[in-house]
């Protein structure tokens, strides 16, 4: 099974499908990347707000896989933004990896009442010269934050990682992301919380292909060319999220997935904080 990669406009790769870890403590995301990387994973996604990064590392050591062939994402917390604060934020997330180096560090929300995103950003740049991450992105930030990054920084973001999935598509963000070769990287990309899962249309694409709505919903990331980072806790359905390159949607299908938004806001916007 290959997972497709995408490329970043600093020419670093990320793998399309990656194991999300929220809600997870650490004693539970130790095995669940350890069956993640079982599975075929090649990314995991963590921040330091979840608590979880000592067993992230954890189970990046147990199993066994060579540090260069995974793809690790960490985000910067609210409380280390501001300048050069983020040098020690990222120290502090290294040390409870225990790795050297993450492959992409994110902004985790703009927050923009406290108006610090852009210092923040400016030495999120220098921490690539010092080797201590190899990209750099956003996390939840809204197209207008971005824009100021463009304006006021070197570096333009690699990645906007977002709530996006069926019901929430996303389409100003998207395109912003596509005019700006900004990769989309979708958190919740299986709606938690809501009745997505259950929803008729996903049931009937998923019996024609013989897949579970959520791997047809994960499919539908892939078709519209973002990342998803599904969290599961349980083995089967860690692996089953990553068994969706064996069958495609038609144009039609992914319509009629789209189709299935809402429309209703986010539950969570730029200027609170979720996960
Ligand atoms: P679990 O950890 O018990 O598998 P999201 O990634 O959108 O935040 O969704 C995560 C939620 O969806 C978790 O509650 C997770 O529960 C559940 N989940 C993950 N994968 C699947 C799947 N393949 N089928 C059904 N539910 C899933």
């Amino acid at each position: 099974m290959t997972v497709p990669i995408l490329r970043l406009h600093d020419g670093n790769t990320i793998p399309q499908i990656g194991l999300g870890t929220w809600p997870l403590n650490d004693e539970q995301a130790a095995p669940a990347v350890v069956a993640a990387i079982e599975a075929g994973y090649r990314h995991i996604d963590t921040a330091y707000r979840y608590g979880n990064e000592r067993g992230v590392g954890q189970g990046i050591r147990d199993s066994g896989i060579s540090r260069a062939d995974l793809f690790v994402t960490t985000k910067l917390d609210g409380a280390f933004q501001g300048e050069d604060r983020a040098i020690a934020g990222l120290d502090e997330s290294l040390r409870r990896l225990g790795l050297d180096y993450v492959d992409l560090l994110l902004i985790h929300w703009p927050l923009p009442q406290r108006d610090q995103y852009v210092s923040t950003w400016k030495t999120f740049e220098q921490l690539i010269s010092a080797g201590k991450t190899r990209s750099i992105g956003v996390s939840n930030f809204k197209p207008a934050h971005i824009k100021r990054l463009l304006a006021e920084a070197t570096l333009r973001p690699t990645v906007n990682q977002i709530q996006l999935n069926p019901c929430i598509t996303r389409p100003d963000e998207r395109s912003y992301g596509e005019a700006h070769e900004i990769v989309t990287v979708a958190w919740s990309p299986l709606g938690r919380g809501t009745d997505l899962l259950g929803n008729p249309t996903l049931a009937g694409i998923a019996a024609k292909y013989d897949k579970t709505p959520a791997q047809v919903v994960l499919r539908w990331h892939i078709e519209i060319g973002v990342v998803a980072i599904p969290k599961s806790a349980n083995r089967d359905r860690i692996a089953q999220n990553i068994d969706i390159f064996d069958f495609t949607l038609t144009d039609e299908e992914v319509a009629a997935i789209t189709a299935l938004d809402t429309g209703a806001d986010p539950g969570v916007d730029s200027d609170t904080m979720g996960h």
